[in-house]
């Protein structure tokens, strides 16, 4: 599921800033939500398909280090969408939460893990409220795909359990030079180069990779020290 040419935020809303007001942080937020309700009831960003590398990293690092089909680990998908990687995951005899700050996709992950009949720990809400008011040390595995928001990094981590992983994949800047218009073109949306690495550098980074041709993107996999 790739975001579709023309329908990615493109706002230049202001992001509240370090000991800025909870107003602002509202403000963004309600900003996001419409633009992303919008995007879901045209139909937008409706795919079923797990991104490659979440299978490629599932098979490489999750399973050797986490374990197959074993009872009682938990994941989170951070702005999971429409449930494409929770419904894969729950498929796989995880349980799993997913957030999200649109309506309309929490409602068709809802209707999607019917569909598939499994269970998901499904939240309408804003990553920011989220991340900030969890308890820490509870997830075993972070899935974020397609999502950037930059403050929240140190709160990915507090997140994490000692041992767990964090796969994270999305646009870099490159994205702007290879394919103008498809994907984000907002720098609040886009990677810079080794960001994301220097970003989870306190972390066991277990592999990295930016691309450069077709399509710019980073993915990170990386395991919180045990
Ligand atoms: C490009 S989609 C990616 C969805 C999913 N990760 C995937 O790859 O299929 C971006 C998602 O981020 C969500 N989102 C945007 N801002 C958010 C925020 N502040 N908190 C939570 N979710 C947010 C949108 O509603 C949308 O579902």
């Amino acid at each position: 599921m790739l975001p579709t040419p023309g329908y990615w935020p493109s706002s230049s809303f202001p992001l509240a800033a370090k000991g800025a007001d909870i107003i602002r942080i509202d403000s963004f937020m309600n900003h996001e939500r419409e633009i992303w309700n919008a995007m879901y009831a045209q139909e937008s960003h409706a795919s079923l398909v797990p991104d490659p590398f979440l299978i490629e990293a599932y098979e490489n690092y999750v399973a050797p280090l986490l374990g197959e089909g074993t009872s009682g680990l938990h994941a989170i998908d951070l702005a999971g969408g429409v449930g494409r990687h929770a419904i894969w995951m729950a498929q796989r005899g995880w349980q799993v939460t997913l957030v999200d700050v649109s309506d309309e996709a929490v409602a068709i992950a809802k209707r999607n893990a019917g569909d598939a009949e499994v269970s998901l720990d499904l939240r309408l809400e804003g990553l920011e409220e989220f991340v900030v008011q969890a308890e820490e040390e509870q997830f075993d595995l972070i899935l974020v795909f397609f999502f950037l928001q930059r403050e929240l990094f140190p709160a990915f981590i507090k997140i994490l359990k000692p041992g767990g992983i964090i796969l994270y994949k999305t646009y870099t800047v490159e994205q702007l030079k290879l394919r103008p218009g498809q994907g984000p073109s907002h720098p609040m949306h886009l990677l810079k180069s080794n960001e994301l690495l220097r970003a989870f550098s306190s972390l066991e980074v277990q592999y990295y990779r930016e691309t450069v041709k077709d399509r710019g993107v980073a993915e990170l996999v990386a395991r919180k020290p045990a």
